[in-house]
């Protein structure tokens, strides 16, 4: 089988930390979940960096922080992994869905302007499948507009616009360690920002409600700590980072170059972007069933899926707000992710392509 990723940490990587983190029996609160979180901050530009058990409960405490009541509203990318709009769903505000554009799959900013109200009090743009394109655009509408910009950058760690990396543009930013990103803790997430105010809370909200300094429960808040084991894997990555990304720049440049010929289209990005490739993702052509194409690659033993999905089209989102947004809908029936990881055999995925389409 040719898998869609495969992590880029190995036993030999970490053998050594993980005999020491046994030996020790600190398998929590150590140095390694202390450290893992500068780094990741050091490495994105910003202040401050936190671990939480996923981009879901990243996402989740970014909400509680900017406080939401049953009338707020919530600006939300509408191409995106269900997780984007379930937590806000969660804290019982009101999900807002913002179409996306065709070409870089990420939120427009005329369509968040039509749509934000009085009510709006965050809005959590997506770095589709770690692409940033328009984040600067956004920002600057969020800050006008008052609205907090929580950025799902769940898939993006590595990708930056205009040279500044994911993590240190938005008010909050969340990355997820899930196995199909390229820095992967079997499962994890991080939250950065740049704000000192922020970041007391989060010291304060992710440890059970207790002042750090004091140990004095000032607040309620919730475990959503990482482990020694899995910081301690994160920590072994993050300096592999750009090397990483360069490669999969590269494996995603002999797929274009097969697969445009075919009229295929690749997710594109700004000029003043760089892309991570979390996901090497097309448009198939018109003539062309994703969904036939799917099948016949894993018949032929070829992992692949969808780019993500449209948020408004999930059956609990469809009916409760009946929303649909066009190009977020157009874009999930119509994309395909291949295999990106080290080595991947790229030929043998495009002549499984080209058997298809010919
Ligand atoms: C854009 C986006 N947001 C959030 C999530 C949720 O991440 P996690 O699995 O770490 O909770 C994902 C997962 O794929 C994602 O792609």
């Amino acid at each position: 089988m040719i898998q869609l990723i495969k992590p880029y940490v190995g036993f030999e990587d970490i053998r050594e930390q993980l005999e020491e983190i046994l030996d020790s029996g600190m398998l929590t609160k150590g140095k390694y979940s202390k450290a893992f979180p500068q780094k990741v901050a050091e490495y994105v530009g910003a202040r401050h960096g936190f671990l939480t058990t996923s981009a879901t409960t990243a996402l989740s405490m970014c909400l509680k922080l900017v406080g939401l009541g049953p009338e707020d509203e919530v600006l939300v990318s509408d191409f995106s992994f269900p997780a984007t709009v379930n937590v806000v769903e969660d804290l019982g505000a009101k999900p807002v869905f913002v179409d996306v554009s065709r070409e870089t799959f990420n939120m427009l900013p005329d369509d968040l302007e039509a749509k934000i109200t009085d009510r709006a009090k965050a809005c959590l743009f997506v770095d589709a499948l770690g692409n940033p394109s328009g984040l600067l655009e956004i920002a600057r509408i969020c800050r006008e507009r008052g609205v907090v910009l929580i950025e799902d950058a769940a898939c993006a760690i590595g990708s930056s616009v205009a040279g500044r990396k994911c993590g240190s543009i938005a008010d909050l930013t969340c990355f997820s360690l899930h196995p199909r990103k390229l820095l992967t803790c079997g499962e994890g997430g991080v939250i950065t920002t740049d704000d000192d105010d922020y970041a007391d809370l989060l010291r304060v909200k992710l440890n059970h409600g207790a002042d750090p300094s004091t140990g004095e429960f000032v607040s309620y808040g919730y475990n959503y700590r990482m482990a020694e084991i899995p910081s301690m894997m994160g920590l072994a990555q993050i300096g592999r980072i750009d090397e990483i990304v360069a490669e999969r720049r590269e494996e995603r440049g002999e797929y274009k170059s097969r697969l445009e010929p075919l009229g295929f289209v690749a997710q594109a990005a700004d000029d003043n972007v760089y892309h991570n490739m979390q996901s090497v993702t097309f448009v198939v052509p018109d003539s062309v069933s994703r969904d036939d194409l799917c099948g016949y690659l894993k018949s032929h033993d070829i992992e692949c899926t969808i780019g993500t999905y449209c948020l408004s089209d999930c059956v609990y989102y469809r009916d409760k707000y009946d929303s649909v947004q066009p190009n977020a809908k157009y874009l999930q029936d119509h994309t395909i992710t291949l295999p990106c990881y080290s080595g991947v055999p790229v030929s043998e995925v495009c002549d499984a392509v080209e058997a298809f389409v010919s």
